[in-house]
């Protein structure tokens, strides 16, 4: 079934309960949903070609930001959820080729919602959980 990525919208499932997580998600799927118009509307391939790009290295920017939140808090699955986002940013790049812009737009964003409901959440629910009780102030 075809997805019309611009009727897309932010839903409360996507929150991980991570603010900075959180904030970067929301960027991105705009993101996807700003650069699919573009996309749509123009037929420059070097202007095109620079859109995917965008989406490309705010993708990397974003997992780079996860990946070293995981780290803070020693999050025990970061290594095989690193690999996850290493796979995403290979099939970036071999999807650009291969596949048209509607494709990979959809693709884009059948990734990002499964990633965030059911991997990212994960981090929110072990971040929130081991977050240390807040002390009461002197006096
Ligand atoms: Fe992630």
């Amino acid at each position: 079934m075809a997805m019309s990525v611009e009727t897309l919208h932010w839903k409360s499932k996507y929150d991980t309960g991570v603010e900075e997580i959180d904030l970067q998600h929301r960027a991105f799927l705009s993101l996807i949903i700003r650069l699919g118009g573009e996309l749509a509307e123009t037929k420059d391939l070097k202007y095109r070609e620079r859109l995917l790009e965008e989406i490309a290295k705010y993708a990397a920017f974003h997992f780079i930001s996860e990946e070293n939140l995981m780290m803070k808090h020693g999050y025990p699955g970061l290594e095989p959820h690193r690999q996850l986002h290493r796979d995403l940013i290979n099939q970036l790049s071999w999807r650009r080729q291969s596949l048209s812009d509607s494709d990979l737009l959809e693709f884009l964003v059948r990734w990002f919602i499964h990633h965030t409901v059911e991997e990212d959440h994960h981090i929110g629910d072990f971040i929130n959980r081991s977050k240390p009780e807040v002390l009461p102030g002197p006096g």
